[in-house]
């Protein structure tokens, strides 16, 4: 039986995601502030409370999964300032372009809507791996999620696997120089700080093994009320 994310787990890992970014920030200033224009964080906190409330508005309720992606692109677009903004506003505009993503996607689905994201971002940022940008957090996360659809794993490991890739991601930038952006004005100086993109891009997928990598909250909620019956 193939496992299914359905449209409320969607809506709860971005909402998760929106809280994680709002707890972090100043972690990510504090990364932006070592070797870029300490902007990082409240980008992503002003970016990520708007998407917040779009999302708990009742009057812009999402019919599917594509239009609550387009929805968190176009705010992110909109509301983030930076280089951060329009490169997360196109992961979410690309992922929403795959052909599934109605009511619930399967594994195959999931991937291929992070690929089609992560394929968007590097079109527009012109960014590579190593370059100590949020590709080097996103693309080994979705290579991992590629791996885990090829050897048939379930959706909770391949959500475990892309989480460790993108973090043991994150943890690389420390140790490269930078290419893109205003870090790479420093050249090498930027080796030994954590880019403050790929620590928000990471938060994506641990966020995401939290929410899409368990069982649905009803049945997790009919499990807990037999058990509360049982007693
Ligand atoms: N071309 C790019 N492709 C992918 N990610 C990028 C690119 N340029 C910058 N980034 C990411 O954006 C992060 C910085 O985002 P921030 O919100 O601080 O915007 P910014 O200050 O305008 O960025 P920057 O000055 O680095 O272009 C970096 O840590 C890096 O991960
Ligand atoms: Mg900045």
């Amino acid at each position: 039986m193939s496992q299914e994310v359905t449209l409320p787990q969607f809506h709860r890992w971005l909402l998760l995601y929106a809280d994680r970014i709002i707890e972090q920030e100043a972690q990510l200033t504090e990364l932006d502030t070592a070797i870029g224009d300490a902007d990082h964080g409240i980008n992503m906190r002003r970016g990520m409370e708007k998407v917040r409330e779009r999302l708990e508005s009742p009057e812009n309720h999402c019919e599917d999964i594509r239009t609550l992606l387009r929805a968190v692109a176009m705010t992110l677009i909109s509301a983030v300032g930076g280089a951060a903004g329009p490169l997360y506003g196109t992961f979410f505009l690309r992922a929403a372009t795959v052909p599934e993503g109605g009511q619930s996607v399967d594994l195959a689905g999931l991937t291929r809507m992070f690929r089609y994201g992560l394929d968007g971002l590097q079109q527009r940022g012109k960014a590579h791996l190593n370059d100590k940008t949020m590709i080097d957090a996103i693309q080994p996360a979705v290579e991992a999620m590629e791996a885990a659809v090829a050897s048939n794993q379930s959706l909770a490991v391949a959500l475990a696997s892309a989480r460790q890739a993108a973090k043991l991601g994150m943890k690389h930038t420390m140790h490269i120089s930078a290419n893109k952006g205003r870090a790479s004005y420093l050249g090498p100086r930027s080796i030994g700080y954590q880019d403050p993109g790929a620590t928000s891009a990471y938060y994506l997928f641990e966020t995401a093994a939290e929410t899409l990598g368990t069982d649905s909250v009803p049945q997790r909620a009919i499990a807990a009320s037999v058990a509360e019956k049982g007693r």
